[in-house]
């Protein structure tokens, strides 16, 4: 049997080294591994919680460390602080059981520096060490939700997700089944409906069980393969089309819902992205919000009369939801509808869930009537 430590370790100096993802680098291991069902989760437990608690970990080593070191003895470190102050492990099992996973040759070391982290609180100076963000999430999310709301949703997206599966056997989270009740609300059997970014198809395949026509567009092939996959999985019945969402190649006016669920910078989602926290940058908001833009205005004109236009995204900047759709109502004229009811929050004229309303995702969405 593998040691559950010695694997999180190869799996965090590969993150850390190579900057390979998190659920991928996980995965492979835990496939290659010899673990049963609590060692598996012990493993993601140490990858995630460390992944996502780096920079509060960091704080805490880096006082008791006079010289930089290797990756591999600063994963031994952090996944070492991760259990002391976070994962819930007692201190001394915590430090002897990482010590002995740790390089033989820096042991020493890391049984030092991890003592004195047992010995001392975090104490971090500013709220983005100790929730462990970079700080331009935390300032724009200050700026954006208020402070209360901002930080409420960091603590939450700091916790795994609940794992959630649909009446049909199918894994989405609630926020994202809320997304699709508000695309179907008020659909007649045999509507017709496009999702113009549909992988890996969790929106499309609710839709598509409710009785109405989808078709499920995305512009990379291999993710419009899930997206087959899952509806035949689920025995339903679904058209798929690679289609760039800027420039859909379908008839005007032939919709009765149209479905943007854009790509976004994924600020709703980090409980299931422990590492993504990491890679996101203040630029990418600013482009995705432009990108969704163009989505909104190409996607307009193949509502039919009296149909709807949703757009939704996973992320809780005020740049990519409510600051996309003043410009897109600017641009186009197009009506909001007006916010979802409870539990959707208002949103200027659109609705938001926050992580910590359903203990969920952050989703929010926005509805555009065609008359
Ligand atoms: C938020 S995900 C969609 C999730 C999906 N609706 C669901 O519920 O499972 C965004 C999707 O947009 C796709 N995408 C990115 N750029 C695109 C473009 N220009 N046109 C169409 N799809 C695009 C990505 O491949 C990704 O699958």
């Amino acid at each position: 049997m593998d040691d559950p430590r010695r694997l999180a370790l190869e799996v965090l100096t590969r993150i850390e080294r190579d900057e390979a993802f998190a659920n991928l680098a996980l995965a492979s291991a835990l496939d290659r591994a010899d673990l049963d069902r609590r060692d598996r989760a012990f493993v993601t437990d140490l990858v995630y919680g460390t992944t996502r608690m780096r920079r509060a970990c960091d704080h805490m080593v880096d006082r008791f460390l006079h010289d930089e070191v290797e990756p591999s003895v600063r994963s031994v470190l952090r996944m070492g602080a991760y259990q002391i102050h976070w994962g819930g492990v007692p201190a001394h099992a915590a430090v002897s059981a990482t010590v002995a996973v740790a390089p033989r040759r820096v042991r020493g070391l890391c049984n030092a520096v991890l003592r004195r982290v047992s010995e001392n609180e975090p104490n971090p100076p500013t709220r983005a060490i100790e929730l462990s963000y970079p700080d331009w999430i935390i300032e724009t999310l200050t700026a954006d939700l208020g402070e209360a709301d901002a930080v409420e949703a960091l603590r939450v997206m700091n916790r795994p997700a609940p794992a959630v599966t649909r009446e049909d056997g199918y894994h989405q989270d609630r926020a994202s089944q809320l997304v699709s009740e508000v695309v179907a609300d008020g659909l007649t059997n045999g509507a017709k409906v496009v999702d113009l970014c549909a992988a890996p198809g969790g929106k499309a395949t609710a839709m598509a069980s409710t009785g109405a026509r989808v078709l499920a567009a995305d512009r990379h092939q291999r993710r419009l393969n899930l997206v087959r996959s899952n509806a035949e999985g689920l025995g339903l019945d679904l058209e798929v089309v690679v289609a760039d969402a800027t420039q859909p190649p379908f008839r005007p006016a032939s919709f009765d819902r149209v479905l943007v669920d854009a790509p976004c910078s994924g600020l709703g989602v980090l409980r299931r992205r422990a590492d993504s926290r990491w890679r996101v940058t203040p630029d990418d908001v600013t482009e995705l919000a432009d990108l969704q833009l163009s989505m909104l205005i190409a996607a307009l004109p193949l509502v039919a009369s009296g149909g709807m236009l949703v757009y939704s995204v996973c992320t809780l900047t005020a740049a990519e939801t409510t600051g996309v759709d003043e410009q897109f109502r600017e641009a186009t004229g197009a009506v909001p509808v007006g916010p979802p009811t409870a539990p959707w929050r208002v949103n200027g004229a659109g609705g938001l869930l926050l992580p910590q309303d359903l203990d969920a995702e952050g989703m929010a969405v926005f509805c555009y009537t065609v008359t």
